[in-house]
């Protein structure tokens, strides 16, 4: 079974799904990892980030592996590379671009096709484009402000101020919810939790509440 994460940044979704599918026994795959992997290709490669035909040429023939939470690129481990301010917003850019995306969406379902098809994965468009037949799937949101303060216990926001952490997220939000490729919001059957006032304890309890639902 695949249980659907999905939501903007800083409303705790990898806290929540790591949790769930550890308690679950279930493998778990971050897709945001998988678009920022592209933007670090096109980076490193030089092609400009608006240019698909670029984006998807530097991509080419690339082994983009993700073992244990590990991204390795031609067996490189580039998982600490992924988190820069660089590859964050490089990748918001790629993943605008519906070709890039179809590629990515198709690197995401073989590996919980791999992993025997059940898996937590989280992201921004599991529940409507990647799984939509995925029986439990869930909708994180957070008010700003909380997902700001939430960010800024990151350890990639270390020297950054609230005010610039929350502007960030505003953009980044404007990219992934305005762009026509997928863009991020709510399936319509999926169960919608604003994590604002709720302790990360309690949210993965109604994430496996709502997983057991569909168990029986
Ligand atoms: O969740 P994250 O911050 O690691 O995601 C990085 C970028 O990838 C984010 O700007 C949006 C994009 N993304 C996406 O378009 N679709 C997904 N399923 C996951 C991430």
């Amino acid at each position: 079974m695949v249980i659907a994460v999905d939501g903007p940044g800083g409303v705790g979704k990898s806290t929540v799904a790591s949790r769930v599918a550890e308690a679950l026994g279930l493998p778990h795959l971050d897709t945001g990892s998988t678009y920022r992997a592209a933007g670090l290709v096109a980076l490193r490669s030089g092609a400009p980030l608006g240019d698909s035909t670029a984006v998807l040429a530097a991509l080419d023939g690339l082994d983009i592996r993700i073992v244990d939470g590990i991204v390795s690129i031609d067996g490189v481990d580039v998982t600490e590379d992924l988190r820069s301010d660089e590859v964050t917003k490089a990748s918001s850019i790629v993943a605008t671009h519906p070709e890039v995306r179809e590629q990515i969406v198709a690197l995401q379902q073989a590996w919980v096709a791999k992993q025997g098809g059940s898996a937590v994965v989280e992201g921004r468009d599991i529940g409507t484009v990647v799984f939509p037949d995925a029986p439990v799937k869930i909708y994180l949101t957070a008010r700003p402000e909380i997902r700001a303060a939430r960010r800024s216990g990151d350890a990639e926001a270390a020297d950054k101020s609230k005010d610039q952490i929350a502007a960030e997220l505003a953009a980044r939000d404007h990219a992934d919810s305005s762009r026509k490729a997928s863009p991020l919001r709510p399936a319509a059957d999926a169960e919608i939790i604003d994590t604002s006032d709720l302790s990360i304890d309690e949210v993965v309890e109604r994430v496996l509440a709502s997983a057991a639902r569909h168990e029986t």
